[in-house]
């Protein structure tokens, strides 16, 4: 089993390993006094893998209740939270109890929010089955709904208990889904890692499994280090947005129906790095290798959409501030900064 260790202003610790799912139940007991747990999920992975995890929880002691939602970043929404909080209160789910997110971003997002804030907060522990929920939206205590003026506009930091990651869970993904995860892996190599960047490169969507024990040790690894240094995303952490900033104005410019989340990320990131490139803030072979990795998890390098549409939709993003933009800049591959430039000069720079 590999093992990380993230002392944020909560310690906890993320658990990697090949059938981890079926022994979850004795390792959430002890991270918890409670033998009372509400298992938070949606219909897909339900149907997958509730009767696994339950059955494990019950083995350890556990009596679990099961709140399941209809899968999908629509589910991600006060109707549904409302729906758990509703749920937790007919359960009689006390503060000393714990709440378990199994799935993929969507269910952790949102289940980490009703237990930032039913009864004023209790624990929960992520179980993540996505490979972009394993690699980061599990770690480092983001939780968030949407609204239907933008995503993730409501939310909290509450750090979990307990991450458990089983890779085996990623074997029932469309391939689709595992290119949106590994977009993000390859933002985490770009910022910090060549070496990760490497393995990732060394491999395509046909045969990341072979390594992906390493792939999500070595992203979680980072993302620990930078959420340890920028638990509440003042500085470092904004370094995570390489290419979303572009990324988020891609998903938002085709109302959320074109672009997933990691085929905006990856367009975001050639984006940003081509401009890099002519402005000789980048190394032109970092860009060729990007691309290069990108097309082989079979990612977008562009948008049909034009910079001059996609620019006013920058200024909508959660890192912006009033009139300045915090654009990450790649100068080699591992190597990353964050830039603050007035949004005009944002304008000129990706108009070049
Ligand atoms: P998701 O949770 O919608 O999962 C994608 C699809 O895969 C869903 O249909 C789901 O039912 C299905 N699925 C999940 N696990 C499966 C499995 N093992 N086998 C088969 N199908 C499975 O999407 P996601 O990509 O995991 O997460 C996206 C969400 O994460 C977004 O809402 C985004 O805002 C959020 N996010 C949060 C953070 C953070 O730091 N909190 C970071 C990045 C993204
Ligand atoms: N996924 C970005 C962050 O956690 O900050």
């Amino acid at each position: 089993m590999k093992k990380i260790s993230v002392k944020a202003s909560k310690p906890y610790e993320v658990l990697i390993e090949q059938g981890i799912l079926s022994r979850c139940g004795k390792l959430v007991s002890e991270v918890t006094k409670t033998r009372f747990a509400a298992l938070v999920t949606d219909d897909t992975v339900d149907s997958l893998y509730s009767g696994k995890v339950i059955g494990s929880l019950e083995e350890a002691g556990f009596r679990v209740v099961k709140f399941v939602f209809k899968s999908g970043e629509k589910s991600k929404c006060s109707e549904t939270l409302n729906r758990i909080y509703s749920f937790l209160a007919e359960n009689s789910i006390t503060r000393s109890d714990c709440l378990i997110a199994l799935g993929g971003g969507v269910v952790g997002d949102i289940t980490g929010y009703a237990a930032a804030t039913y009864l004023r907060g209790l624990a929960y522990i992520q179980i993540p089955t996505t490979l972009l929920a394993q690699i980061d939206s599990s770690v480092g205590g983001k939780t968030a709904i949407d609204l239907p003026c933008g995503k993730n506009l409501v939310g909290a930091f509450k750090q979990p208990e307990l991450v458990i990651c089983d890779p085996l869970t990623l074997k029932t993904l469309s391939p689709e889904i595992v290119s949106d995860g590994m977009a993000e892996a390859i933002k985490y190599g770009m910022i910090r890692s060549r070496e990760l960047f490497d393995i990732i490169a060394s491999h395509t969507i046909d045969d990341y499994f072979d390594d992906i024990d390493d792939i999500i040790f070595r992203c979680v690894s980072i993302k620990r280090d930078v959420v340890e240094n920028d638990e509440f995303d003042k500085g470092e952490r904004m370094l995570l947005n390489f290419g979303h900033t572009m990324g988020h104005a891609i998903e938002s410019f085709f109302h959320y129906e074109t672009y997933t989340h990691g085929n905006a990320v990856a367009a975001g990131m050639h984006i940003i790095t081509e401009q890099a490139v002519k402005h000789s803030e980048c190394k032109a072979e970092a860009l060729e290798a990007l691309d290069r990795v990108i097309t082989s998890y079979r990612l977008p390098l562009n948008t049909e959409a034009k910079i001059s549409d996609l620019i006013p939709l920058c200024a909508n993003d959660k890192k912006c501030e009033s009139s300045s933009i915090n654009a990450i800049i790649c100068s080699d591959i591992g190597t990353s900064s964050i830039k603050k430039m007035p949004f005009e000069e944002f304008r000129a720079y990706m108009e070049a």
